[in-house]
């Protein structure tokens, strides 16, 4: 991407220019999608998109602060698992916001503090790049809108505009291309996390194994184009858990499933636990169960973790904003 397809201006960042904060810390959040309807396979390999995205209150947490060179610390939730390096998307995210404004020697300080489990199906990696933009570009003082910083969020990955975004919104195209939801209400989750991670891309290439499978057998008719679901932007209008439960639905859910069984028991286990809708959260394997508020979430997510059926569990709730500034200064 251009500077000059960001609409950025020099000469008036220059004018406006200000000392540089000492740090500046963003949070940004995991998503729930409450539809995902995959398409086949493009050239390009990534997979034609309707999603309905729904921002909830796991949030991850990005400092950032001026450094001579680039560096990344990883704390929290899964640290272990997230590589503390250039191949880190916060890294990749700085990197580009700088390319994208011609500061080609911008060092920085990123330390991230996770909460949203990593491979998960919760976008997290996705947050920690959406944070990473919004707070370099508060730091760097750039002044680059939203849908500035979501075109350099989605070369970085489907589901990076989203996460700057927040809220509930609709995504076409891989996933980045996004249209605000016309929605009502609040909605509480119990989030059930596996016991191990799921690879993005292996879950697609299964779910194409499988469809191609049952349409070889005469099962299926090939993929064709996603389309929105009308009864759930209805319901989701109208603001009610009840109606927007049972038209949760995930195209992803077959190949997760198939992938890790033993997510059949959490799904089932949360129902029974009376949750109005239970789903695999985008490529899993964390399972993401609507609740009627949020003691009842409180209850499915502890009930999940007492039975077993998951390694741990949390309660969220949404939609909640996308990446934001929570502090800068000192
Ligand atoms: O865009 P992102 O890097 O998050 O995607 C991870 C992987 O998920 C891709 O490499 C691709 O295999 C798969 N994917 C896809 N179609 C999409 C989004 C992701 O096939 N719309």
């Amino acid at each position: 991407m251009t500077v000059q397809s960001c609409g950025y201006d020099h000469q008036v960042v220059s004018s406006v220019i200000r000392p540089v904060p000492a740090a500046v810390t963003a949070t940004a959040p995991a998503k729930v999608n409450l539809q995902l309807a995959v398409g086949p396979a493009r050239a390009d390999g990534y997979h034609a998109l309707v999603t309905v995205f729904h921002a909830v209150s796991l949030l991850d947490e990005v400092t950032v602060r001026p450094a001579s060179r680039t560096s990344i610390t990883v704390a929290g939730e899964d640290a272990g698992l997230v590589p503390a390096n250039e191949s880190n998307l916060a890294w990749r995210a700085a990197d580009a916001l700088a390319a994208a404004i011609g500061l080609a020697e911008a060092g920085v300080r990123i330390d991230i503090r996770k909460r949203i489990p990593v491979a998960a199906g919760l976008a997290g990696g996705s947050a920690d790049a959406a944070a990473t933009l919004v707070a370099c570009n508060d730091l760097w003082q750039v002044g680059l809108s939203q849908a500035e910083l979501c075109e350099i969020g989605a070369d970085l990955g489907s589901d990076v505009p989203f996460a700057v975004v927040g809220g509930i919104a609709v995504g076409r195209g891989r996933g980045d291309v996004l249209t605000p939801a016309l929605a009502a209400g609040n909605y509480h989750w119990a989030l059930a996390f596996g016991q191990a991670g799921l690879s993005t891309a292996e879950v697609y290439a299964t779910c194409d194994r499988l469809r191609a499978r049952a349409t070889a057998a005469g099962n299926r008719a090939p993929a064709g184009e996603p389309t929105l679901s009308t009864p759930l932007m209805a319901a989701l209008r109208a603001g009610d858990p009840a109606q927007v439960g049972p038209l949760l639905s995930n195209d992803l859910q077959p190949a997760a499933l198939s992938m890790q069984p033993e997510l059949r028991r959490a799904l089932a286990e949360g129902r029974d636990y009376g949750a109005l809708g239970a789903i695999v959260s985008g490529s899993g394997p964390t399972c993401a169960f609507l609740a009627k508020g949020a003691a009842h979430a409180r209850d499915i997510a502890v009930a999940l973790t007492s039975s077993g059926a998951c390694r741990a569990a949390t309660r969220a709730s949404g939609p909640v904003p996308g990446a934001s500034v929570v502090k800068a200064g000192a």
